[in-house]
């Protein structure tokens, strides 16, 4: 009789499966994509990226080889600082479709197996939200809404002086005077969202309510927007709110960085809040059934608080499943060599609490691309660094494809980071250049639109840096991209264990080993040298010959050919991943049985 292949393979695999591997849920092994929807893709031609581009473009993500996607906003919102303002947190922003898109968005990607992440901005609300127009007006209810103060008198008289130094991330005072309440309300983003205030159990409650609207709606978790910002410090016994101390960061007195927000962030109640969250999610799921709803936290702070974000070590609650490791982000650029990219790997791995997963972000929508951070001729290295380690990833859309910043004058410019700043200083804080949009083709307007404008300009190299023109040759950033995605299902890259190395400031290393799997090694070269080293000793029990798994767009090998493990020469930027094959020939399948299995 003939025994049918994946018969077969699938006995192969239970035959020789060895170690029992803890099974990883859903998000801890998961390839993320960030979608950025104004810029996404437009499908009605007004050239602003819309709900139905999204669902259009499904496909593509899918076969990218990522698990979940992440939206920014897509709710209510005057678009002041582009859907961080909201003006209603359960209706949709409707040049970017209607409740019905949205539901068919979701229904789409789960028939292909993605998981749909929401932005939740719970900091703030937009200017124009009922909440705070009753708040302003003293409405009965909705008082405390926000966050409202007097301020101090002023000596010279007149009006009251903001209540303390507190600054708004995008320059000048958190506090806005209005005229309506009399009273200063706190803002720590623009003028145009109020903070809410998270001292008022109604406020807490509602927001709660927001996340089972979306959850009923069937998302699969939350992007949590701005969480250290949640609570700000109680007031002091005379009834005033304390300033805060310069950082020595900056000497202008405008910028956000010229004070230590010792009492703006990260406050315990702010943990406490993150904590109540992911109690929300997890009792959700027991009671709704279905596969884990994941909190994602974005913050910006040291990694001894992103731990507690993890888990408190007090209480042993448990918070965000990933708070956002930004050490590529923050603590890296084109500057960094090979023994600053392992002490960030190490850093973080060190801080990642027992038993949870590690998470790794390359990219996003308010810092530079990082073909513009790194150096271009380093894209494909950064992107299989990232693709190397464990855990969950997290790539912001376009990463993939090499898109880099687009320079944007002072008259396009858009981003409130950048108005406030002025003209002299608005490149230095503008994220519109990072927010251009998606390059899908040759075609005018890169296939981003049917239109003939765009909101953002599209960028000068559409021509030869666009999905299209890179699926069609075989090294490409997007081909590199893919493949290293490929590498991830493997169990080698699940669940073994990692090792860095920096040979020297220009080439580092990346080991992935498993008992009784294939090893993978992956090599870059940063610098602009070539660089001979002897890679035995890298990994236990290495081959003399190693073969080519993934190839880096500038190496002119090909996938299969061989080099002999002590004699490993790299080009000028060249990466690549290696593989140490095991010997037995049975076992040659193993690798990709957890694909089949799952
Ligand atoms: C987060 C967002 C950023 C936004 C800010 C205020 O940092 O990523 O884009 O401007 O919060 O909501
Ligand atoms: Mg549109």
């Amino acid at each position: 009789m003939q025994v049918p292949l994946v018969v077969y393979y699938l006995s192969l695999c239970v035959a020789t499966l060895g170690v029992e591997l803890t099974p990883k849920d859903w998000w801890e092994k998961a390839g993320f994509y960030q979608i950025y929807p104004r810029s996404f893709k437009d499908s009605d031609g007004d050239g602003i990226g819309d709900l139905n581009g999204i669902t259009s473009k499904l496909p593509y993500l899918k076969e990218l080889g990522v698990r979940a996607f992440w939206m920014s906003p897509i709710n209510k919102s005057p678009m002041v600082d582009f859907g961080y303002d909201i003006s209603d947190f359960r209706a949709i922003q409707p040049e970017y479709g209607t409740m019905q898109d949205f539901e068919n968005l979701v229904k789409e990607a789960h028939r292909l197996n993605l998981k749909v992440i929401m932005d939740f901005v719970p900091n703030h609300s937009s200017d124009k939200h009922e909440w705070f127009i009753k708040s302003e007006a003293r409405e009965s209810g909705y008082e405390d809404f926000y966050v409202w103060d007097d301020g101090i008198p002023n000596p010279a008289g007149g009006r009251n002086l903001p209540p303390t130094n507190w600054l708004q991330a995008f320059r000048r005072s958190a506090w806005q005077w209005s005229e309506n309440r009399q009273q200063y309300y706190l803002h720590q983003f623009t003028v145009e969202q109020p903070d809410l205030n998270y001292r008022n159990p109604v406020v807490v409650r509602e927001m709660k309510d927001v996340i089972r609207f979306w959850l009923d709606k069937g998302v699969d978790g939350f992007r949590v927007d701005a969480v250290p910002f949640l609570f700000e410090v109680v007031k002091l016994q005379n009834g005033s709110y304390p300033n805060e101390p310069t950082s020595g960061l900056t000497i202008d007195p405008e910028d956000f960085d010229y004070l230590d927000h010792i009492y703006t962030q990260n406050q315990p109640e702010t943990l406490d809040m993150v904590y109540q969250w992911r109690e929300l999610v997890d009792q959700y799921q027991q009671e709704n059934g279905g596969e884990t709803r994941v909190l994602m936290t974005e913050g910006y702070t040291s990694l001894e608080i992103l731990r507690e974000y993890y888990v408190s070590t007090t209480t042993k609650k448990h918070g965000s499943h990933m708070p956002f490791n930004f050490g590529f982000i923050a603590d890296l650029n084109r500057t960094s060599g090979a023994f600053d990219i392992v002490k960030v790997i190490q850093s973080w791995m060190n801080i990642v609490p027992q038993g949870h997963a590690a998470n790794w972000v390359m990219g996003n929508h308010d810092r530079p691309r990082v073909g513009t951070r790194f150096g271009e001729e380093r894209i494909d290295a950064m992107n299989m660094i990232l693709l190397s380690l464990p855990g969950a990833t997290v790539t912001y859309q376009g990463e993939e494809i090499g898109m880099t910043d687009v320079r944007i004058s002072w008259e396009e410019t858009v981003d409130p980071a950048a108005c406030n700043a002025g003209e002299a200083l608005y490149a230095t804080k503008s994220r519109d250049p990072c927010r251009t949009p998606f390059q899908w083709d040759d075609s005018a307007m890169a296939g981003f639109t049917s239109g003939n404008r765009t909101w953002l300009p599209v960028g000068s190299n559409y021509r030869s840096i666009n999905v299209k023109v890179e699926e069609a040759v075989t090294k490409s950033h997007l081909n590199v991209y893919k493949a290293m995605m490929k590498l991830r299902e493997y169990k080698t890259f699940r669940h073994g264990s990692v090792k860095t190395r920096a040979y020297n400031d220009n080439v580092l290393a990346i080991v992935r080993e498993l008992e009784d799997h294939n090893t993978y090694i992956t090599l870059v070269n940063l610098g602009t040298k070539i660089e001979v080293l002897d890679g035995v000793g890298l990994a236990s029990r290495l081959p003399s010959k190693m073969r080519f798994e993934v190839v880096g767009t500038s190496s002119h090998h090909i996938k299969g050919g061989v080099m002999a493990t002590n004699d490993i020469v790299l080009l000028p930027y060249e990466s690549f991943v290696l593989v140490a094959k095991l010997s037995h020939s049975d076992r040659l399948h193993e690798d990709i049985c957890e694909v089949w299995l799952e």
